[in-house]
């Protein structure tokens, strides 16, 4: 099969936030920028953050607090030079995307509406209603198509070019046709998103397959911190669709099935509005321990009734709509059940500060470039808080774009020519998906990842748990080779895709899977129960792990960049 070889500057794969804001100030600068996107860019993760995007705007906030907060929110494991940085910059970048046209609520004042959100000393979290991330997505889109950014929608990029320490370009197809392309460049940037879709309860919708992360990891190249996924406290019940931190924030009681608000046990300073992991653990204990509602007692219900029709409808419309369609609970007349889902990967593709993707902690790869929520800068550490997603994806995406553009002028990067043979990996993947004659189906191996996901490295975790679920993940590698999918049409074949994507969800759940079993001790989002304390003394560390060929992991630690904020005792 004959395979078409482009050219281009810079490739950026992925088409949220962070994709579209580097690709815009490249395509600005005069570089010539392609955008691989499996969806339409309109339909990128980033669209679903509801609730808000930090920046210390008001006369009595500060970027010092700001930088505070989110470096005690991560449990003291965030990098403070690069949270130094975003949160510094966080006020410009609100400015730059308003001024690019993104209708930000606004007080009476005219100035921007901001909103309190968990583990925040300020009402900081500045919002369009509850589409937050839809308004920036859909601002940043049209400024990036205004520079004629070309998009290749609906390419699935499968594979890196990557030898001699070196990127030159990525491997994909066409997912209309599975035309197959190399598109060789100077640099590529991977800003792919996250991955939690490896869990049953999931606040992300079905392309969140981290395909990014497992192609990077199957170059040999290091993953970092990946044992830390956020779960979002208030998923809807059964599904886990994102009821935003907003309801929170704008005034969201949580309570259990005896009538009692329970957060008061675990985080009487801010009660609901405690970071995520502190709020998750107490709602899952609840359940747990058989105070859940609902009909299945596994949920717990946040009442919004006490805000009145006018101000949900005129802040959380999109929230009454799902809980409406989903669980047929209007929040105006009743409260409605929600329980912990997972969210967000605060680990993921090492980075340095400007976006370099690291070989290992001290050295970096040439042409490769990541940011948003696939990279690990790190400023969420074990623990992201509310609304700073956004910001990085934003400011990062821009960022690193930026850096880019540097590297470019400075002569530091050359197209190293491309060869069809560099296909081959990807060409040999389809193959196999297309053609294996065996007996197990995909979409029944993927539930039964997600489902012991969730019961063995969710919210709570165990030694015995991880050992089991490590035990699940190598007999689901197994049964992989013995696939077959009914689709053997070259035509929009979703068989092919969810095919390679559920190879990709088998490698970087092994990766969060032996984080968490070498990490002995709780941090942020990682909550060992055999292990209930921070270990700074050991696990004060970022894990960077690689893969073998038969799918083992390999763990070192780098330092963490500590700074101006002492690790303390974290309490709310
Ligand atoms: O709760 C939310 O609105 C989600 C925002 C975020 O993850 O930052």
């Amino acid at each position: 099969m004959s395979v078409q070889i482009h050219k281009y500057d810079v490739v950026i794969v992925g088409a949220g936030l962070a994709g579209l804001a580097a690709a815009r100030e490249l395509q600005r600068a005069g570089k010539k920028v392609a955008v691989l996107t499996k969806l339409h860019p309109l339909r990128s993760h980033s669209g679903a953050a509801q609730g808000g995007v930090n920046a210390a705007l008001s006369e009595d906030d500060d970027i010092e607090l700001h930088m505070f907060d989110t470096v005690k929110g991560s449990d003291y494991l965030a990098d403070q030079d690069a949270v130094e940085l975003m949160c510094s910059k966080a006020p410009e970048t609100i400015r730059w995307i308003a001024n690019a046209g993104a209708a930000f609520s606004r007080n009476e004042d005219g100035t921007i509406a901001q909103r309190p959100f968990g583990g925040q000393s300020k009402p900081r979290a500045c919002y369009a209603k509850d589409r937050t991330g839809l308004t920036l997505l859909q601002t940043i889109y049209e400024q990036a198509d205004r520079e004629n950014v070309t998009f290749f929608d609906e390419w699935y990029v499968a594979d890196i070019i990557y030898e001699d320490g070196v990127v030159k370009g990525v491997v994909a197809y066409n997912i209309r046709d599975l035309e197959p392309a190399i598109f060789n460049a100077k640099a590529v940037m991977f800003a792919t998103g996250g991955y939690a879709r490896a869990f049953k309860i999931s606040s992300n919708a079905h392309a969140n397959t981290g395909d990014g992360l497992s192609i990077v990891a199957r170059h040999g190249l290091p993953l970092e911190d990946m044992e830390f996924v956020q779960f979002h406290p208030t998923g809807l019940a059964g599904s886990g669709i994102l009821i935003s931190e907003a309801a929170r924030g704008e005034g969201g009681r949580l309570y259990n099935s005896l009538g009692e608000r329970f957060m008061e046990k675990y985080a009487p300073e801010k009660m609901e509005l405690a970071p995520r992991d502190v709020v998750s653990r107490a709602i899952t204990k609840e359940i747990l321990e058989g105070r859940g509602v609902g009909p299945n007692k596994d949920a717990v219900a946040i009442d919004l009734t006490h805000l009145g029709e006018k101000i949900i409808m005129e802040r959380l419309p999109e929230l009454r709509d799902l809980a409406i369609t989903f669980l047929g609970q209007d929040m105006i007349k009743e409260p409605i059940h929600i329980a912990a889902t997972a969210h967000y990967s605060m680990g993921g593709i090492p980075v340095d500060i400007d976006g370099h993707v690291k070989k290992n902690p001290n050295e970096i790869v040439r042409g490769f470039y990541a940011a948003g929520e696939c990279a690990c800068v790190s400023v969420h550490g074990a623990n992201r808080l509310g609304a700073n997603s956004l910001l990085e994806a934003l400011f990062f995406g821009r960022h690193v774009g930026k850096h880019i553009i540097e590297d470019l002028e400075s002569n530091k990067l050359e197209l190293c020519d491309a060869k069809e043979s560099d296909a081959d990996r990807m060409l040999n993947e389809i193959k196999f998906c297309m053609n294996n004659n065996g007996t197990e189906s995909v979409p029944k191996l993927r539930s039964e990842l997600q489902e012991s996901m969730t019961a063995n490295a969710g919210v709570f975790r165990t030694e015995e748990t991880l050992l089991k679920q490590r035990k699940i993940l190598k007999e689901l590698r197994e049964r992989y080779k013995n696939i077959r999918i009914d689709d053997k049409s070259k035509i929009f074949n979703t068989d092919l895709q969810e095919a390679i994507e559920f190879g990709h969800m088998l490698d970087y759940a092994t990766f969060i899977v032996e984080g968490a079993i070498a990490r002995k001790e709780s941090r942020g989002a990682h909550y060992r129960e055999d292990y209930t304390k921070r270990d700074d003394e050991n696990f004060l560390k970022h894990t960077f792990a690689t893969m073998n060929e038969d799918g083992s992991i390999n763990i070192e630690y780098g330092d963490v960049k500590l700074g101006k904020f002492e690790p303390q005792e974290r309490t709310y």
